[in-house]
């Protein structure tokens, strides 16, 4: 049976080199296997779920959408989309919450750190935030989703709300699982934490120039720590060139070994290897934006495909649960 994939990307600005080879590389890998059905939206309504900026909120909603397709997300293969587009999102939602509880989702460390940032802001709908993201899951009765680590307590609500539909209504969810893809971590280039847009030093823009990474790559550090281990910019450099440099970065490791490594030959090394990776990218991004039109029907043709899937699973969903539905 072909498998069903369904990410859901937040609008967060632009992407990084850190998003770029951690979801949307795996993310056009999967779309050019047969075996996988592909279905991709920016999440817009989880974007409301804490303070927002309302006039910058469609602009980076439509943002992220030029992102992924410059990054190679073709419509042709995959359903690229809005969350919001498809009203059956946030209807569904309501059903996934009656499935789970206040305890359950209050006790999320997600949503535990998102109380302590915003205290002001402790809304229902955040609260609720699981139970949309399970709602954008289930609703395509997804069985892969190539999220990282962060979101596995996500991932087992999403599991359990499956099975509750499952048990208690006859529904036939599978059970979703999280899709590893290889770069699913890339640290920072600071060695602390991961690659971030949030710290600054910290990451690669997908639109920096050659000049502007090699200035960033050259900047990490890689002084030797006591006990001749690899300190951890260091590591990020060899994660690094491992993904995109992979012919080279055996005799960088060797000439590491040996302590032969002259460190600014790596790193202009691995400066090359990311701007060849970027430029094409740069290139289409271009293209597509100046062709809104384009974008725009691509995002719609993208709905109205997630939609077909998604007012079945709706309807099925309120029929087993007793709601009164007429043909
Ligand atoms: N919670 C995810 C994140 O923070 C975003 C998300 C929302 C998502 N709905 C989803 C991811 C559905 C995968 C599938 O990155």
């Amino acid at each position: 049976m072909k498998k069903r994939v369904l990410n859901g990307m937040r609008a967060t600005g632009k992407l990084h080199l850190g998003n770029y080879l951690g979801s949307a590389k795996g993310m056009t890998a999967l779309q050019e296997t047969s075996d996988h059905e592909c279905l991709y939206c920016v999440v817009d309504l989880h974007a409301m779920t804490t303070p927002y900026d309302k006039v910058l909120l469609q602009h980076t909603t439509r943002s992220v959408i030029i992102d992924y397709l410059a990054c190679g997300i073709d419509p042709d293969k995959s359903a690229l989309f809005v969350q919001s587009h498809v009203t059956q999102h946030a209807e569904f939602a309501f059903f996934c919450a009656m499935m789970s509880t206040v305890a359950r989702c209050s006790h999320l460390p997600t949503y535990k750190e998102k109380v302590k940032q915003y205290p002001q802001h402790v809304t229902m709908a955040m609260l609720n935030y699981p139970m949309l993201m399970t709602s954008d899951i289930l609703l395509y009765k997804a069985t892969d989703v190539p999220v990282g680590l962060d979101q596995e307590p996500h991932m087992e609500i999403a599991r359990e709300v499956a099975r509750r539909f499952n048990a208690d209504y006859g529904m036939d969810f599978p059970e979703p699982q999280r899709f590893i893809t290889k770069g699913q971590y890339i640290p920072s280039l600071t060695g602390e934490g991961k690659m971030s847009k949030s710290v600054e030093g910290s990451y690669i823009a997908l639109t920096d120039d050659l000049d502007t990474i090699r200035k960033k790559i050259r900047s990490v550090p890689t002084a030797t720590v006591a006990g001749g281990e690899m300190s951890p910019s260091v590591k990020t450099l060899f994660v690094l060139l491992e993904l995109l440099a992979q012919n080279e970065c055996a005799q960088f490791k060797k000439a590491y070994d040996d302590q032969t490594l002259k460190f600014v030959e790596l790193k202009d090394a691995l400066s090359d290897a990311i701007y060849k990776e970027l430029k094409p990218i740069q290139t289409k991004r271009h293209e597509i934006e100046s062709n809104i039109p384009y974008v725009d029907k691509v995002i719609k043709e993208g709905a109205e495909k997630a939609r077909d899937i998604a007012s079945k699973t709706v309807r099925e969903v309120k029929e087993k649960m007793g709601l009164l539905l007429l043909r």
